[in-house]
């Protein structure tokens, strides 16, 4: 077998060239004492992480057992790019990496995929000197192609694309692998642990749109990784610790003395918190207590601890509404989890001589990054950088993760990088096995384009903004007088799929990195690339069937015995259309970006639509409205188009309903 490690290898040598003559064009500019910011030399640094990683694993899965994947769905980009690599490295065994690009085709009319390598390798042999064109070496490979069950036939176009068509036969043979075995992701070779820190809100403030973000990103997140295999788990990294619980603690011995017998009733914890932090600001005694108060809970009195678990308590009631709502359950580990463990952090950094003093503070510097960490206050006190480090550290050597996930707005993106840096420096991980990322997200803005906030200027609380979606939701429903035909219980369970799957859809659908808005109009449109419109479109297709009365059991009898016939070419895109979700799931892990996602799903809804607008799954008589002929190889194209899209919403955290 041939390597198609080949064209990572090349981008990442590329990289690793960019990332040194960088380096050193910033050690000058530190030496000039006009150190700017150093942000594409991260986003480098991340990407060449992420290509060493990328490789590792290709390198694993080449030594997969093929027959061991003959029940799972077939990635065709990628077994594509394993023939092409052969072909290339026989056609040209004296290059060394040459490129490899295989791409889903645009355009069916040139065919289904394309192999773009000629071009860039006759860039290639330009550089050593020898003088090909591109079509030449095209043709060559094409004459190399081994010996394989997919490719129909192969033309040249243009300057030298590779334009490929794929066998009818063996595309009708994937869909009743699929029908017959279920939406199967490819094998993993080895258990892998996965651990997405998100959500992460803080005590006693408000959960806000970017945790909303954060909640809904983070959990399609693990979804995808559970539906591929790994084991998950998912952290609430609560902001649970820190000086500010003094004031509340000292507030709540004033206003509820008793609270150590009868809980407190605190109803807003928001106002609570704005009373102690008056008084923190006015009142020079209860200033004094409050520090004591921190001084007691960080040396575990009994009494604060209880006082410290009653606020987060509150808090935790409020979150979990919000997590009802959107059917979400992380592991709640906040930063208190870690507070022991931060002396030794410190201690292990102190140890091997990486910490610097500065005022009084203990500071960190990664290589390369002029911002250090602190990871001691002058005060004694710890800060967001130690819990994080104590965090990195309990993960990867207890929890022994092989692949961590941060997903906070883009603004903490230098915080997290100056924290990978350091524990790499330190030696916790290697990230070329592991897999150490942030996932950043952009800004909630409001339908004006500026920050998200109510009318009267103030943040919007999540319960209102999940209320509002739930009540716009039904306005839908109405208008359209579903109520009519939905039983109570259908329309209310239609009305939370529409309203938090909507919330949902429209953020995934959107690259994450960008700023989005928030618009409930837009969302809950039924035209376009949104929940509404794909929820509907999927209760269409599972009703086709049962219109025509075919049972689950006929069906899958009939994937066993009926073969898929793609003679019509919009059975034929469809066909092809519904192969491509193992594609467009690994592009997603490789990237962490859901939208590929959102885009394959419509992109699927409106390739049915096209079939079902073009091709009779049911013929029925004209006058008596009888079933006279079922296509069945037809009803199996509807059965896996569901199926796929069943999948996909599952993995995006949406509950598809049977009726709506
Ligand atoms: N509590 C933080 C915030 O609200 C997010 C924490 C993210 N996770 C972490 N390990 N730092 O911004």
């Amino acid at each position: 077998m041939g390597d198609p490690v080949a064209g990572y290898t090349l981008r990442l040598q590329r990289q690793e060239s960019e990332i040194q003559s960088l380096s050193e064009e910033i050690e000058i500019l530190r030496n000039q004492q006009a150190l700017g910011s150093s942000s594409q030399l991260d986003e480098l640094r991340e990407e060449n992480a992420k290509l060493k990683y990328r490789i590792n694993v290709l390198k694993r899965s080449l030594q997969e057992d093929p027959a061991e994947c003959s029940k799972t769905m077939m990635n065709i980009n990628q077994r594509l790019q394993e023939i092409f690599c052969e072909s290339i490295n026989s056609a040209y065994p004296e290059l060394v990496n040459p490129p490899l690009s295989v791409t889903p085709n645009q355009q069916a009319k040139f065919g289904d995929y394309q192999c773009n390598s000629a071009m860039a390798m006759a860039q290639m042999m330009k550089a050593k000197g020898l003088k090909v064109n591109p079509r030449e070496i095209a043709e060559k490979i094409v004459q190399n192609i081994p010996e394989n069950e997919m490719i129909q036939k192969t033309e040249i176009a243009g300057p030298g694309f590779i334009n490929v068509h794929l066998k009818k036969s063996f595309v009708s043979k994937l869909l009743t692998n699929l029908l017959v075995n279920g939406v199967q992701p490819p094998p993993l070779e080895k258990k892998q642990k996965v651990i997405v820190d998100f959500s992460s809100p803080n005590i006693a403030k408000e959960m806000h749109v970017g945790h909303l973000r954060s909640t809904i990103i983070g959990e399609s997140m693990c979804r995808l990784f559970e539906f591929l295999g790994y084991s998950v788990l998912r952290l609430n990294h609560v902001g649970d610790w820190g000086t500010q619980f003094g004031m509340l603690i000292a507030h709540l011995q004033d206003m509820f003395p008793d609270y150590l017998t009868s809980s407190p009733p605190i109803g807003d914890l928001q106002s609570f918190y704005k009373e102690s932090k008056k008084r923190f600001d006015s009142e020079e005694d209860f200033k004094k207590r409050a520090y004591q108060c921190v001084v007691k809970l960080q040396s575990k009195e009994p009494d604060f601890i209880k006082a410290w678990n009653l606020i987060c308590d509150v808090s935790r009631k409020e979150f979990q509404k919000v997590y009802n709502c959107l059917d979400i359950s992380l592991v709640e580990r906040g930063e208190s989890y870690y507070q022991n463990m931060m002396t030794e952090v410190v201690k292990e950094f102190e140890d091997k001589g990486f910490v610097q003093l500065d005022e009084g503070r203990k500071i960190v510097f990664a290589p390369g990054f002029s911002v250090p960490l602190t990871i001691v206050k002058s005060d004694g006190g710890y800060t967001y950088d130690t819990s994080d480090l104590a965090a990195l550290r309990q993960r990867l050597f207890d929890e022994k993760a092989n692949i961590i996930i941060y997903v906070t707005d883009s603004g903490q993106a230098s915080h997290f990088y100056v924290v990978f840096a350091c524990a790499q420096m330190i030696g916790w991980y290697d990230p070329k096995v592991t897999r150490v990322e942030h996932a950043g997200f952009g800004v909630v803005l409001g339908e004006d384009k500026k920050k998200f906030k109510t009318r009267s200027g103030d943040t919007v609380r999540l319960m209102d903004l999940l209320e509002e979606g739930l009540k716009r939701s039904m306005d839908k429903l109405k208008e359209k007088e579903r109520d009519k035909v939905l039983t109570a219980e259908e329309l209310v369970r239609a009305q939370r799929a529409v309203a938090f799957g909507c919330i949902k859809y429209a953020d995934l659908s959107h690259n994450r990195i960008n700023d989005y808005v928030f618009s409930f109009d837009k969302m809950l449109d039924d035209r376009g690339n949104t929940a509404a419109y794909l929820l509907y479109a999927f209760t269409r297709i599972r009703s086709i069937a049962r219109l025509a009365s075919i049972d689950e059991a006929t069906l899958r009898k009939a994937a066993e015995t009926t073969e898929v016939l793609l003679d019509h070419e919009k059975e034929w895109k469809l066909g092809k259309c519904i192969l491509r979700f193992p594609e467009i799931l690994q592009k997603i892990l490789d990237d962490l970006l859901l939208h590929p996602l959102c885009d394959y799903l419509y992109e699927l809804a409106t390739t049915f639509t096209e079939f079902y607008d073009n091709c009779y799954c049911v013929e029925k008589d004209r006058q008596t409205g009888e079933v006279v002929k079922v296509n069945m190889w037809r009803m199996l194209l509807c059965d896996a188009t569901a199926a796929v899209m069943a999948k996909g919403f599952d993995i995006l955290g949406i509950n598809p309903v049977e009726r709506m």
